[in-house]
C-alpha cells in the first residue's frame, strides 16, 4: 500500500491591511427641496431629522458598474496596483439587476484584472464592512494575496418619489478598498451578525417574481418602517462597535476617528454618545452632503476625511456598518 500524501494547505500569511482607498461621487447635487413636494416635507424637516443638506445622484447613463469601476481604479492607483495584481474582487451592491452573472465578474474584467475570483455580496448598508472582514480573512489565510473590496449603489435606481420612508434619504455612489499582506496588523477582528426577525423592517415592495407576474407593478423601489431601524440601529449597534474595539485591544481614547454607516445624523451623534469616544475623535459626517449610500458609504465617508485633511494615514478609525437584513459588521482598521 502506497502512503498517501500530505495534503498541502495555504501559507497563512501573519498580517492584513488596506493598501489603498478610492472613492466616486454620483455628479449631480440634488437638495432637499428638490424632493419634498411629493411627499410633502420640507428642507427644514428633513435637515433637522436626518441631517442631509444634499445627497448626491448620478446621471441616468451612469450605472452601479460605472460607479464601482471609477472608485476601484482610484483604490488600485493609491495602492501602486493594477488590475493584474488582484485575486479577488467582492463587490457589495443591492442595485445591480442582474440574478447572474455577478457584477464583481464583469468589474473584474473591466479592471483588467481577469482571472481574479469574483463574487458579489449581498448584505446592504453592511456590505463594506462585510467585504474587508472576508478580505482581511483571505489575505491572512493565503487563499488571495490582493483583495479588491467595492462597495456600489445607484440607489436613485430603486426610490419612488412619493415615498416618504426611505427614498429621500437615498443617494448613488461607490467606494473601494484593497486589501493585502501587511508586516502590522492592520485591520482588527469583524464583529458580524444579522437579526433575520426585522427582515420586513427594510425591504422592497414587491419581488421580480412579482413583477413577471403583474407588469403593471414596475420596478421594486425600497420602503422602511423608520422608528424600528432608527431605535435598532441607535442602541444595538453601539455593543457592537464597543466589541470591535475589544476584540481589537483598543480602547475608545486610541481610536482617532470614527465611521459609522451615514444613514442619519441623529443616530452617528447617538453612536458617539454611547460609545463614550472622547471629543479628539473625528466623527464621518458625509451623509450631510452625499445622504445615505448604502455599501458605498463607510468608504465615501473615510475618503473625505483622508482628502480634506482631517484623518490621516496611520490613523486607526473603528467603522460599522449596519441596514438591510438586518446585518451589521464593524471592525477598527489603520487607515491607509
Ligand atoms: C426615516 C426617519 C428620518 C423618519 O424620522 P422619524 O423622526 O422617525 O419620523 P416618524 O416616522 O416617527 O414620524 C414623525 C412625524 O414626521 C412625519 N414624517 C415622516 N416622514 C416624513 C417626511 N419624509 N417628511 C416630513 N414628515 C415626515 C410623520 O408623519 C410624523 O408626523 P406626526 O408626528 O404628525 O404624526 C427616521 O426614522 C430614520 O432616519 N430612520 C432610520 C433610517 C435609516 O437609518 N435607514 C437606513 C437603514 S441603514
Amino acid at each position: 500500500m502506497t502512503a498517501r500524501r500530505a495534503l498541502r494547505q495555504a501559507e497563512p500569511v501573519r498580517h492584513s491591511r488596506i493598501l489603498g482607498l478610492g472613492a466616486e461621487r454620483g455628479d449631480q447635487v440634488v437638495t432637499n427641496d428638490d424632493l419634498a413636494g411629493p411627499i410633502d416635507s420640507s428642507d427644514e424637516w428633513i435637515r433637522q431629522r436626518t441631517g442631509i443638506v444634499t445627497r448626491r445622484r448620478a446621471a441616468g447613463d451612469v450605472d452601479v458598474l460605472d460607479l464601482a469601476e471609477a472608485a476601484a481604479r482610484r483604490a488600485l492607483d493609491a495602492a501602486g496596483l493594477t488590475g493584474a495584481d488582484v485575486d479577488a474582487v467582492i463587490l457589495s451592491t443591492i442595485t445591480y439587476f442582474h440574478q447572474t452573472p455577478a457584477a464583481a465578474a464583469v468589474l473584474a474584467d473591466r479592471l483588467g484584472a481577469t482571472p481574479a475570483a469574483a463574487y458579489d455580496i449581498s448584505a446592504a448598508c453592511a456590505g463594506y464592512a462585510y467585504g474587508i472582514g472576508q478580505a482581511d480573512a483571505l489575505v491572512r489565510s493565503g487563499a488571495a494575496r490582493n483583495v479588491l473590496v467595492i462597495g456600489a449603489e445607484k440607489l436613485s435606481d430603486v426610490v419612488d418619489p412619493t415615498d416618504r420612508s426611505i427614498s429621500f434619504l437615498l443617494g448613488d455612489g461607490a467606494g473601494a478598498a484593497v486589501v493585502g499582506p501587511s508586516d502590522t496588523p492592520g485591520i482588527g477582528p469583524t464583529v458580524w451578525g444579522s437579526d433575520g426577525s426585522k427582515a420586513q423592517a427594510i425591504r422592497q415592495t414587491h419581488s421580480l417574481a412579482e413583477l413577471a407576474a403583474d407588469g403593471t407593478l414596475g420596478m421594486p423601489t425600497l420602503r422602511q418602517d423608520g422608528p424600528t431601524v432608527f431605535k435598532w440601529a441607535s442602541f444595538q449597534m453601539a455593543p457592537v462597535a464597543a466589541k470591535a474595539m475589544a476584540e481589537a485591544g483598543v480602547e475608545p481614547e486610541d481610536i482617532q476617528v470614527f465611521v459609522p454607516h451615514q444613514a442619519n445624523m441623529r443616530i452617528i451623534d447617538q453612536l458617539v454618545k454611547q460609545l463614550r469616544l472622547p471629543d479628539s475623535v473625528v466623527v464621518a459626517r458625509d451623509i450631510a452632503e452625499t445622504g445615505n449610500t448604502s455599501a458605498a458609504s463607510i468608504p465615501l465617508a473615510t475618503d473625505r476625511l483622508l482628502a480634506e485633511g482631517s484623518a490621516r494615514s496611520g490613523d486607526l478609525a473603528l467603522q460599522i456598518g449596519f441596514g438591510a437584513g438586518l446585518v451589521y459588521a464593524a471592525q477598527v482598521v489603520v487607515l491607509p
